[in-house]
């Protein structure tokens, strides 16, 4: 199984049959970027990253961007050189073999569908506090609201309605064969981009805007301890989730002019963009109303997305707090005075997060369409309905379960465990690109990784130690899930597989052809 490795010029033919037309310039891959990647990271995730480190948060937002940043140069010269669907799946097909091959694709599904889960909770959030209770005056019952209890959601919950809603809808629009336009996506960057330069503004010349806020900047440490997440660190693991979907622009390097220069800039520049405005962003919200965890016994934070942190949260005393809130950037601005921004940001999330969501699911959907047609999954899954033209089984499995840990997960650990799978596709990518580099040296490379003997150690070794400062739970996640895997692979993939059975062409998706830059 581990022999069981891709032929690289098959994967290349492929590629080459497609050939689609260089297009894009730096900036639309930037705005491309920006648009994968603003989310609810930025918009939610700041309550619990401040939870777990404090003001510390600032750090935690610097440390996870400079991982990113390294992992997105990795990625963006395999993405370059096999520019083909399936990404880290692929790259690891044609490295590794078919065995570690099934596991990224595997992992991929905790990056994919599971963030678009995380996605739909941040979207709840926004949907029934500002949108329900503050415009339209209508109290969504608890129950109706939140995870249960004993999951991390708050009391008296039971299910995230909203959560499952989203999750839904976005799935149908997917099934009937919807796509985001780039112009739909330049105008939700502008939406998100304003709504976050609003938000700086008037925190920074808020009367309250305090630096005594920032006392102590690390209350929790840099470090928490193993297991914990929490710290600075343990933050940066966390809100490594704000940076998730940057690996669609490595994806369009096929479809962008001059791409040794273009991808680079498009990577980096939007993780930049984003590091700056996220670093500014919690600055604001840390600043003005303050950002310190609610500590637990022996001086050390609840864990976010815990019962207990839920119960704290309940009490009138802690009810304001950044940690506590479920639409974190509205409810600074409502604390500052600004209550009409605070909607104005709150219809921002609403109208913006929905197209998170599609990426993420269309993503997704995309790499079981490949897994299927590479014979490790059941060919039924990847049948093309004859008028939306979309894998609509495949598409219609995946929402129904982002729908399921929609309504009973909080966001917190849903972010927590799609960071866990991201980081174990992206150390992967990063393996991979080495491996390439001297066994296929010859082979055209659009962008070339700068100093990869550098570059791609310190992206494996970021991965790890992200991985190592989530919280436990999170951590277990990945093995158990991918024990699941082993276990699938051996009874099903390891026999159907086409590779297997001598069967080396690859098949580009013929519906996903034409759109650019998604996994
Ligand atoms: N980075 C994306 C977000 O924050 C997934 O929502």
């Amino acid at each position: 199984m581990f022999g069981r490795i891709k032929p690289l010029d098959a994967i290349l033919a492929t590629a080459k049959k497609k050939s689609l037309h260089p297009t894009l310039g730096w900036f639309q891959l930037t705005l491309f970027g920006i648009g994968c990647v603003i989310g609810t990271g930025i918009f939610v995730l700041t309550a619990a990253g401040a939870q777990k480190a404090g003001p510390g948060l600032l750090l935690a937002f610097a440390i996870a961007g400079v991982i990113c940043i390294v992992a997105a140069l990795c990625y963006a010269e395999i993405a370059a050189m096999i520019p083909v669907a399936g990404s880290a799946y692929t790259y690891t097909y044609a490295t590794m073999g078919e065995f570690l091959a099934w596991t990224v694709g595997w992992a991929l599904i905790l990056e994919y569908a599971v963030a678009a889960s995380a996605v739909s909770v941040g979207w709840s959030g926004y949907f029934s506090g500002t949108i329900l209770d503050k415009t339209l005056g209508i109290h969504l019952p608890d129950f109706l609201k939140t995870a249960p209890l004993a999951l991390g959601g708050a009391p008296g919950g039971f299910i995230n309605l909203p959560a499952v809603v989203i999750a839904l809808l976005v799935t149908w629009l997917l099934m009937i064969g919807t796509r985001e336009s780039a112009r739909v996506n330049a105008v939700l960057v502008l939406v998100k981009v304003t709504a976050l330069t609003a938000f700086i503004a008037l925190t920074y010349t808020s009367p309250q805007f305090d630096m005594q806020q920032f006392n102590p900047f690390l209350p929790a440490g840099v470090f928490g301890g193993f297991g914990t997440g929490v710290g600075a660190v343990g933050a940066a693991a966390t809100i490594f989730f704000a940076y998730v979907g940057f690996d669609a622009v490595s994806t369009a390097a096929e479809e962008t002019k001059n791409p040794q220069r273009n991808v680079p800039i498009g990577l980096i520049g939007s993780l930049l963009f984003c590091t700056v405005f996220y670093m500014l962003v919690a600055g604001g919200a840390v600043a003005t109303i303050g950002g310190q965890p609610i500590m637990g016994p022996g001086g050390i934070p609840f864990p976010a997305g815990s019962e207990e942190l839920a119960r704290q949260c309940a009490l009138p005393e802690y009810k304001e707090m950044l940690v506590c809130s479920n639409e974190a950037l509205a409810h600074v601005l409502r604390q500052i005075g600004f209550g009409t921004v605070g909607n104005f940001m709150g219809y921002a999330a609403f109208i913006a997060l929905p197209s998170v969501i599609l990426i993420l699911l269309f993503g997704q959907t995309r790499i079981f369409f490949v897994m299927s047609r590479d014979g490790l999954l059941p060919e039924g899954l990847s049948k093309i309905h004859p008028k939306w033209k979309t894998p609509y089984v495949v598409t219609a499995l995946t929402g129904g379960a982002v729908a399921f840990a929609a309504a009973f997960l909080p966001v917190g650990k849903l972010a927590d465990i799609a960071n866990a799978g991201t980081l174990y596709a992206f150390m992967m990518v990063a393996i991979a690109v080495m491996i390439l580099r001297k066994t296929a040296a010859g082979v055209e490379r659009k962008f070339k990784t700068p100093m990869l003997w550098l570059i791609g150690p310190a992206t494996i070794a970021g991965c790890v130690f992200l991985f190592f400062n989530l919280p436990m739970e999170a951590m277990l996640v990945l093995p158990a899930w991918g024990a699941v895997g082993v276990v699938i692979y051996f009874a099903y993939s390891f026999r159907a597989s086409h590779l297997g059975k001598g069967v080396v062409e690859v098949v580009e998706p013929e519906a996903y052809e034409d759109v650019p830059g998604t996994t």
